[in-house]
């Protein structure tokens, strides 16, 4: 049976591009493979967040989780700090990781220069706990988004260095697992790259109504184009993008033709995708509203996933700590 394991830093809410970058597709496959959906706190440390936030932070997610769909009766979901395995296979992985290769990591460069204060060891080695919290389940497939492409080769490298080093054929090389075939990236709407938290440009799932109508609408357009069957310039591109993200076919048709023969009104694709953004998240929104109330469900469906990670994570790192040379 193939395993599927994947996570989200809980730094705040889930946005569009969590949604359609990863937890769409973890809904897709929780009914067919074995999977773990864990919410990566221990990651979050590497911004050093106040200690009041970090169980608001991780029901924040468990809450929006179950919203979306996640099934705990299918899908292990679970916390990753309760699962301590993690942390020694961390460990060994460390042992064969090296500096030049780390520090080469396109994510840790740019933190280091967002956050050229604290440039800490969390942030260099990010890639080999993530690589642990995927191997550490023998996984197969690692639904993500497109900007985890280089911390995914990192964790085929780490598995396949393992595997090379003490002769074995043990770790599983992970797979970044595309729906659609290829990577997702949901673009910000403030004119370039992608929809993040940190970029402060993201729409949650948990947004109200008028909040979404009012960020779209502040998106960033042009005076349009002049020229029928004009290339699109990136803001544009990105509206359009998100359309086909949210919006029916014929919605994107439409307005791709009034922007082919120059006769696009920004407000009126605004508007539309307003509406098709409220229309997807609201019944979410509801949801979430719902099960936050609930802390007792929330604490059984951690436990639960707890045990069933604790279970598969314990049984990798005996025969990992006999790999190794541990008796
Ligand atoms: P994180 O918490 O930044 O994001 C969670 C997931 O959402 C996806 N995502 C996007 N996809 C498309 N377009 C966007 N604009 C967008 N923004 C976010 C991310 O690709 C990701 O899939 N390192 C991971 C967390 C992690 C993890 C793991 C993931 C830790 N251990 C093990 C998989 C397996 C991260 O920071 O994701």
């Amino acid at each position: 049976m193939e395993i599927v394991v994947s996570g989200i830093r809980p730094t705040g809410n889930l946005h569009l591009g969590n949604y359609f970058g990863a937890v769409k597709n973890f809904l897709r496959l929780q009914d067919e493979y074995k999977c773990f959906f864990f919410i990566a706190d221990w990651h979050s440390l590497t911004t050093h967040p106040h200690p009041g936030d970090v169980t608001v932070n991780v029901r924040k997610i468990l809450a929006e989780y179950l919203a979306c769909g996640i099934d705990p009766e299918k899908a292990a979901i679970y916390v990753q700090s309760d699962v301590k395995e993690i942390l020694e296979l961390y460990l060994f992985l460390n042992m064969n990781a090296y500096l030049g290769e780390l520090q080469r990591v396109t994510s840790f460069k740019e933190k280091a220069r967002k956050q050229p204060e604290n440039v800490n060891a969390g942030l260099l080695t990010y890639p080999t706990l993530m690589a642990a919290d995927i191997i550490i389940h023998k996984a197969n497939k690692v639904p993500v988004g497109k900007d985890q492409e280089q911390n995914m080769e990192m964790a085929r490298k780490f598995a396949r260095r393992f595997n090379t080093i003490y002769g074995v054929d043990f770790f599983p090389e992970p797979e970044s697992y595309y729906f659609t075939g290829e990577a997702v990236k949901v673009p910000g709407l403030d004119g370039s790259g992608k929809m993040g938290k940190s970029e402060g440009n993201a729409i949650y799932l948990v947004d109200d109504a008028a909040t979404i109508r009012k960020k779209v609408m502040k998106a960033v357009t042009d005076s349009g184009p002049t020229e029928p069957n004009s290339v699109k310039p990136e803001a544009i591109e990105n509206l359009f993008t998100m359309l086909k993200i949210v919006s029916s076919p014929d919605t994107y048709d439409y307005f791709n033709e009034k922007y082919n023969c120059c006769e696009i009104r920004y407000g009126d694709l605004k508007k539309q995708l307003a509406e098709d953004i409220v229309q997807f998240t609201a019944p979410i929104r509801e949801r979430i509203l719902e099960i936050s109330a609930d802390v007792a469900y929330m604490d059984k469906v951690v436990a639960q996933g707890a045990e069933k990670a604790r279970e598969s994570a314990s049984r990798t790192i005996k025969e990992v700590r006999k790999i190794i040379g541990f008796k």
